[in-house]
């Protein structure tokens, strides 16, 4: 059964593509490679013995994606991760944000109408609750106005295909990611910023490695415990699991309704100074960091309740704090140690 799978050379794509050909899928790529290099193809194939097809193309460009859809017409499913995603950015070139991940969206939607393809997985986030009135956070909660226009691209998002299927045969799935960290076990692919890190566990890897001076943590005066940001990290490998268990869903008929919504955390909430602590107990190494005033728009505290996707989705992330720092470590060491020899 064939998938496609967008933004599949990315960090989160790439490890749900292995995930996709261990189950027996068969996986083929699109990705414009404005984030990602066609090298995490090689792999993808050294992890799984399989090679996935790659096409390089822009899935906002509506031609080139018309025309690939008319050249795969046996797609079954597709799981959409293609978009730009750093916040900072998308407050700076919020046209570029707006065009990149919604007209990408709908010309995958209008593809999937004209070629018939029923089934989607979306990428969306937790970023849709902002700072929620209730914790943890259900997917009954109210979504708030978003913080940043590429918070605003996932809510628009969601009403886009939730507006679609109501006129379609289509059905689609709605992942909520919490915080995705780690690495594939193997070490063979990672999470790749490029430049400078906005996110705190390529920045900690980063700064212990010796690419960064200093990790700055952004304010310890929060309303939490010790003073630091809560977040619910979770390993990048159980959310790429959760999207092999929503397209078999999708496949095998056992959507209750043409739209679901699902939140893919772990439950539990962990401030940065904990995610710091953790990382020094696995590594070994003591963290260079200093702390420093609060980041603007960040909220305080945000954790999952992943009931229902426990429950009805039939997933539950499996990896502790630990194991996610670990594996995050061993991806940045290992990667260090290919990009000598190169
Ligand atoms: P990523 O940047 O590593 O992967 C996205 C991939 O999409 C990249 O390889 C990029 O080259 C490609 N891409 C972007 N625009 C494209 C276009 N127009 N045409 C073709 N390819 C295009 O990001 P990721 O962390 O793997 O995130 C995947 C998805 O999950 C995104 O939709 C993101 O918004 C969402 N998400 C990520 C996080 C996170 O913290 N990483 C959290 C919540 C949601
Ligand atoms: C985590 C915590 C920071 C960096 C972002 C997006 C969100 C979603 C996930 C896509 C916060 C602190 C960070 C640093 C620090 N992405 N921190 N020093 O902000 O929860 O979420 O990624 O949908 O939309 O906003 O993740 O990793 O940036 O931060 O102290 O150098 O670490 O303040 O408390 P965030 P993050």
């Amino acid at each position: 059964m064939k998938i496609l799978v967008t933004g599949g050379t990315g960090y989160i794509g790439s490890h749900t593509a292995v995930e996709l050909q261990q189950e027996g899928f068969e996986v083929v790529i699109v990705d414009n490679l404005s984030n990602s290099s066609a090298g995490v193809i090689d792999s993808i194939t050294a992890i799984t013995g399989i090679r996935p097809v790659l096409e390089v193309f822009d899935l906002a460009d509506y031609k080139k994606t018309m025309d690939f859809f008319q050249r795969h017409s046996d797609i079954q499913g597709i799981i959409h991760f293609a978009a730009y995603k750093a916040v900072g950015e998308s407050v700076e070139q919020p046209l570029m944000y707006y065009r990149n991940n919604l007209v990408s969206l709908m010309n995958i939607l209008e593809a999937m109408n004209s070629q018939q393809i029923p089934n989607l997985v979306f990428s969306s986030s937790c970023t849709v609750y902002g700072q929620p009135d209730e914790l943890p956070v259900s997917e009954q909660a109210a979504v708030k106005k978003a913080e940043s226009p590429y918070g605003n691209t996932k809510q628009i998002s969601e009403e886009i295909i939730s507006d679609t299927i109501r006129t379609s045969g289509l059905k689609a799935i709605a992942l909520r990611y919490f915080n995705p960290i780690g690495a594939h076990p193997t070490a063979l692919i990672g999470e790749l910023p490029l430049g400078v890190p906005n996110n705190l566990m390529p920045f900690i890897t980063q700064t212990a490695i010796g690419i960064r001076p200093q990790l700055r943590v952004f304010g310890n005066d929060y309303n939490t415990p010790d003073g630091t940001a809560i977040r619910d990290y979770i390993h990048v490998v159980d959310l790429a699991k959760a999207h092999v268990i929503s397209v078999q869903r999708m496949i095998q008929s056992r959507m209750k309704k043409p739209f679901e919504i699902f939140n893919l955390g772990t439950g539990i909430g962990y401030s940065v100074m904990d995610v710091i602590r953790s990382f020094e107990k696995v590594s070994g190494e003591r963290l260079n960091y200093i702390v420093v005033d609060r980041r603007e728009g960040d909220v305080e505290q945000v954790w999952a309740n992943p009931q229902w996707s426990n429950t009805e989705l039939g997933w539950k992330a499996e990896k502790n704090l630990d194991e996610m720092t670990y594996s995050a470590w061993k991806w940045e060491q290992a990667y260090k140690k290919r990009s000598r020899k190169q």
